[in-house]
């Protein structure tokens, strides 16, 4: 019995003590800074910061707001006018985009850089713009379920696919290694994971097709043509729309008859 109380006390002293630092951690936290109780603090963290913020140490603050998480006004901090993430076709919408998380992770240690490219997160974006004209003062969308919502709100529709959100062509048309030959709608044939198509297959060597997917470089149209390729090819009487006599299909430097040729 005496032995039953004792640990019952100890239960009861222990749980009081635990109940008293649960209380007292966030009120000294958000009177004072994280940096005044460092153990407490990395004890909280998932893990330690890439190389990039390591110099933030135990500022958590920086970055969370307590109670409201990770908030964009702390990053632009910051983060407000990196020039060349701005100037670059795929990421000029850091201008306007509200949201940094999602594509930002951290905690991941100094090996892992802090970026993690998420397409849903600009999904979500464009159809909160898009909901808050149909509807302004509507509460924001969260997670994929809000996003299916939403989703049928502005298509009237189920869940359509990427392209039908995503103009890809406005962030991707300078990667776009057909030279506008297959027209803009990138989202026909490529998923955001990856530009490989799996099960794509490279039609033949033999195909005297090329020129319906592949366009010429201008120096093919110059007097560069009959001076130099067709010299070296010995292909006086090619046309440039006939690849097919001097390309092979691993490279466009890999020249039939030559082998490997590079001009500049
Ligand atoms: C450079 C900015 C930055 C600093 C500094 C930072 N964090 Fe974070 N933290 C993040 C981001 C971004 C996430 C979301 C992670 C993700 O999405 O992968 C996160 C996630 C977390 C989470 C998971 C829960 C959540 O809110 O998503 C905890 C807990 C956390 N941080 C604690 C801390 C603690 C404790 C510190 C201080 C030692 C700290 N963080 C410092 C950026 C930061
Ligand atoms: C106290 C200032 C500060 C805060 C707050 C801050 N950063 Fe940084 N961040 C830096 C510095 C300094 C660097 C390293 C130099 C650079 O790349 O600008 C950096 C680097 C980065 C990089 C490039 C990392 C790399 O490996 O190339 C990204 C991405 C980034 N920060 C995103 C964020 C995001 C998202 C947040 C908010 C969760 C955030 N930062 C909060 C100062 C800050
Ligand atoms: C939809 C995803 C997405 C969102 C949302 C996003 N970013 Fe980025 N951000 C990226 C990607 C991807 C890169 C890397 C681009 C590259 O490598 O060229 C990047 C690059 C950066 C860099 C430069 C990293 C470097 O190499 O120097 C900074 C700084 C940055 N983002 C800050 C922010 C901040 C601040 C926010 C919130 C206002 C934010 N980002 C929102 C995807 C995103
Ligand atoms: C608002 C700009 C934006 C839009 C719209 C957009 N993307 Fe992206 N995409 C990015 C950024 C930023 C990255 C990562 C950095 C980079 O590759 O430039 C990326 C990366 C990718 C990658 C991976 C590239 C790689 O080498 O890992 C693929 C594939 C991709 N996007 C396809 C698409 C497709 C398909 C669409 C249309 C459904 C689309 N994207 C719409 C900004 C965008
Ligand atoms: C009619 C279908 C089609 C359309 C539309 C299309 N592509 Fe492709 N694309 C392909 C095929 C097929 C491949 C070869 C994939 C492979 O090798 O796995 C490819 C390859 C690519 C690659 C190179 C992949 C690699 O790593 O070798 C990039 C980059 C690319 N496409 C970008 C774009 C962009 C940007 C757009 C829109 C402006 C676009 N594509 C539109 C069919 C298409
Ligand atoms: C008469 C033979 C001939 C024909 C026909 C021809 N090419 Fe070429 N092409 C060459 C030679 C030789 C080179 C390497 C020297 C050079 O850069 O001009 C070359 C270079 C190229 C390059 C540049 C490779 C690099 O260095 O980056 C591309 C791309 C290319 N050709 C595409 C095509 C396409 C597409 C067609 C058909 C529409 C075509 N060529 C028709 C002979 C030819
Ligand atoms: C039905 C369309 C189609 C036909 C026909 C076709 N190709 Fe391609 N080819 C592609 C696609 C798609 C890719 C992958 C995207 C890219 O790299 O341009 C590709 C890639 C290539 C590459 C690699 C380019 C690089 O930069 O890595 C070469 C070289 C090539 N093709 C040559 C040829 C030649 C020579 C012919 C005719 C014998 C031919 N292709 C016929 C669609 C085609």
């Amino acid at each position: 019995m005496a032995r039953l109380k004792i640990t019952a006390v100890i239960y009861l002293t222990l749980g009081i003590l635990g109940l008293a630092a649960a209380v007292l951690v966030p009120v000294v936290i958000s009177r004072s800074g994280t940096a005044v109780l460092p153990i407490w603090v990395s004890a909280a963290s998932p893990g330690p910061l890439s190389s990039a913020h390591a110099f933030l140490g135990v500022q958590c603050e920086s970055c969370h707001t307590p109670y409201q998480g990770i908030k964009a006004a702390s990053c632009i901090t910051c983060h407000a006018a990196d020039a060349l993430v701005l100037a670059k076709q795929s990421t000029a919408f850091h201008a306007t985009i509200g949201e940094c998380q999602g594509c930002h992770v951290e905690h991941q240690g100094a090996a892992v850089r802090p970026i993690k490219m998420d397409h849903a997160v600009l999904i979500e974006a464009s159809l909160t713009a898009a909901r808050d004209r149909i509807s302004p003062g509507a509460p924001a969308a969260t997670g994929m379920e809000a996003l299916r919502r939403s989703l049928v709100a502005v298509t009237g529709q189920g869940p359509a696919k990427t392209g039908e959100v995503l103009e890809c062509a406005s962030c991707h048309s300078f990667r776009d290694k057909h030279r506008t030959m297959f027209g803009q709608q990138c989202a026909d044939c490529h998923a955001t994971e990856t530009w490989k198509i799996a099960g794509f297959l490279h039609p033949s060597p033999k195909s005297q097709d090329c020129n319906q997917c592949h366009q010429a470089p201008p120096s093919h149209f110059m007097m560069h043509f009959a001076m130099m390729d067709q010299k070296i090819t010995g292909q006086s009487s090619a046309r440039v729309e006939q690849c097919y006599l001097c390309h092979q299909t691993d490279s466009f430097n890999a020249i039939k008859g030559v082998g490997w040729f590079k001009m500049h």
